[in-house]
């Protein structure tokens, strides 16, 4: 049960803040008093110490030592130093998640070989609780850590389970998903500008409509083509605005924005 769980976060930048609050809402998925972060600045553990009213350290061997799941939530750059500072207080008792985008589990289990290790890429949405998280297991992780994991993930949003050899696609498609529907949303405003708004109106118009839509594809779980069809009436508004989107090539667009940002991720891999 992860309201039993002590959990320490490696790290309590913006992500690791969001988890926190995720856990600590009114419905407290866990109690205060189990959970801890380091970070190496004092101001930020002082902000969010003081905020979420949980534990801090300036130590990252503190927050191992008491917590059973560590959350490294650090920037991929400095993972490796944090991984060997943390090692020798690392055995088999120790639940590690891993959020830093393209580090593969085997760079974690080499250096934390006795580990139970899990590897996720949640998305920046994480900081209103509509996160889109997928998440791998590690050779070690059982199938109670897995459930640790999407209950934690939950707590900001919604989960996945899926191979790691995946999670370069998962940044190509939820990962960076974001940045596409907020350029979607400019240009949709862009749009309502060139046929008469004000900047300000036609920003209200465009989100409200993502959000709208987003909201109506996830509560009815229906397919979006259906809920299109509801929407485009015979020789209407809609069908002739949906048949310019297919002839400029919006789909394709999609597709290739999604495929080259997986190739990109896994470059950037390594
Ligand atoms: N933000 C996103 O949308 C997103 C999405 C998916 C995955 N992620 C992953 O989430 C992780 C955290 O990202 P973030 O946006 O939350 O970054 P962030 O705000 O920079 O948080 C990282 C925190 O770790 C601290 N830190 C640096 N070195 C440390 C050390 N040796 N020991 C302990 N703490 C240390 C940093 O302090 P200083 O600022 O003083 O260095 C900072 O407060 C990254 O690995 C990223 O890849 C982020």
């Amino acid at each position: 049960m992860l309201s039993e769980k002590h959990i320490g976060f490696i790290g309590a930048g913006n992500m690791a803040e969001a988890l926190i609050r995720g856990l600590v809402k009114p419905s407290g998925v866990v109690p205060q008093a189990q959970i801890a972060a380091s970070d190496t600045s004092n101001n930020r553990l002082t902000l969010i110490g003081d905020t979420y009213n949980i534990r801090t350290y300036q130590e990252n061997k503190a927050v191992i030592e008491s917590s059973e799941v560590i959350i490294l939530a650090v920037k991929p750059q400095v993972i490796h130093a944090v991984l060997q500072e943390i090692a020798a207080s690392v055995d088999e008792t120790k639940l590690v998640i891993s959020i830093a985008a393209g580090v593969k589990i085997e760079r974690i289990q080499q250096i934390l070989p006795t580990a139970r290790v899990v590897r996720t890429m949640p998305n920046i949405a994480a900081l209103v609780h509509a996160a889109m998280t997928a998440i791998s297991a590690g050779a070690r992780a059982t199938q109670e850590d897995m459930e640790t994991a999407s209950d934690i993930f939950n707590a900001v949003g919604e989960s996945v389970i899926v191979e790691e050899k995946l999670m370069d696609a998962v940044t190509g498609l939820s990962g960076s998903g974001p940045s596409y529907i907020f350029h979607i949303i400019n240009a949709l405003a862009d749009a309502g500008v060139k046929v008469g708004f004000s900047r300000e109106i036609a920003l209200k118009l465009a989100r409200q409509t993502v959000f709208g839509s987003a909201k109506m594809a996830i509560e009815t779980n229906e397919h979006p083509m259906k809920l299109r069809d509801m929407v485009t009436s015979p020789g209407g508004t809609s069908i002739t605005g949906v048949y310019m989107l297919e002839r400029d090539g919006v789909t394709a667009a999609l597709i290739n924005a999604v495929e080259a940002a997986t190739r990109r991720s896994q470059e950037l891999g390594g």
